[in-house]
């Protein structure tokens, strides 16, 4: 086991500046969700812990390092064995890789933090992301004239009402039935507002 106090402070670090959704409170929302996830897994517990709070640390579209560096090195410093690394490494790599390939991570540990990292796209918490990333890279909220133009509403359409469908565990699909349904509630107040209905 590790001592929380003794990478939060690392994770703060590595996470400041950022505005596009992947903040040091993302972080901590995962690894949160995935130790819930994990009472109801039969899984490693600590694997699940150290890849949910260093699933980002090497996230291509922030950092530009090579071979997960930035989780090994704090890995290392916390004392980890050689197995466990490869372990937490295995999964962060899985949770990552899913995103181009939508692959389903091989291990159970793997499948609990990408449930975890995808239940906070959704519900409250993904609306507030998505328009945070919106706003980051200059984009408008909603475009009634053009569906085509990248705006946060799209966002929904493309990812966020999908994510409900394509988890693993079945922790995560019962929290992601509120969440979805939040966000679909929120829709249908978001387009009734636009148009003066309410
Ligand atoms: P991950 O946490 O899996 O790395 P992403 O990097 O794809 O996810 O996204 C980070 C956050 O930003 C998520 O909440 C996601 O829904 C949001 N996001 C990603 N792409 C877009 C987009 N094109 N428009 C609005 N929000 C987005
Ligand atoms: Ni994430």
């Amino acid at each position: 086991m590790f001592e929380e106090k003794e990478i939060l402070p690392r994770l703060k670090e590595i996470f400041a500046g950022d505005y596009s959704g992947h903040d040091y409170f993302h972080t901590m929302r995962v690894y949160k969700t995935a130790l819930a996830i994990a009472q109801s897994e039969n899984c490693d517990k600590n694997v699940v812990a150290l890849a949910a709070l260093l699933h980002d640390v090497d996230d291509y579209k922030l950092f530009k390092t090579e071979n997960y560096a930035n989780a090994r090195a704090i890995l290392k410093d916390l004392g980890i064995s050689d197995q466990i690394t490869q372990q937490v490494i295995a999964a962060i790599d899985s949770v990552s890789f899913s995103k181009n390939g939508s692959k389903v991570p091989a291990t159970i540990e793997g499948k609990i933090v990408q449930d975890a990292d995808r239940l906070d796209a959704i519900g409250a918490m993904g609306i507030g992301r998505c328009f945070a990333f919106s706003g980051s890279f200059g984009r408008i909220m909603y475009d009634p004239e053009n569906d085509q133009t990248p705006t946060a509403i799209n966002h929904f359409y493309e990812k966020l009402l999908l994510l409900k469908d394509r988890l693993n565990t079945q922790k995560a699909r019962q929290i992601a039935t509120r969440r979805d349904a939040f966000m679909r509630q929120f829709l249908e107040e978001f387009y009734a507002e636009w148009n003066g209905e309410r």
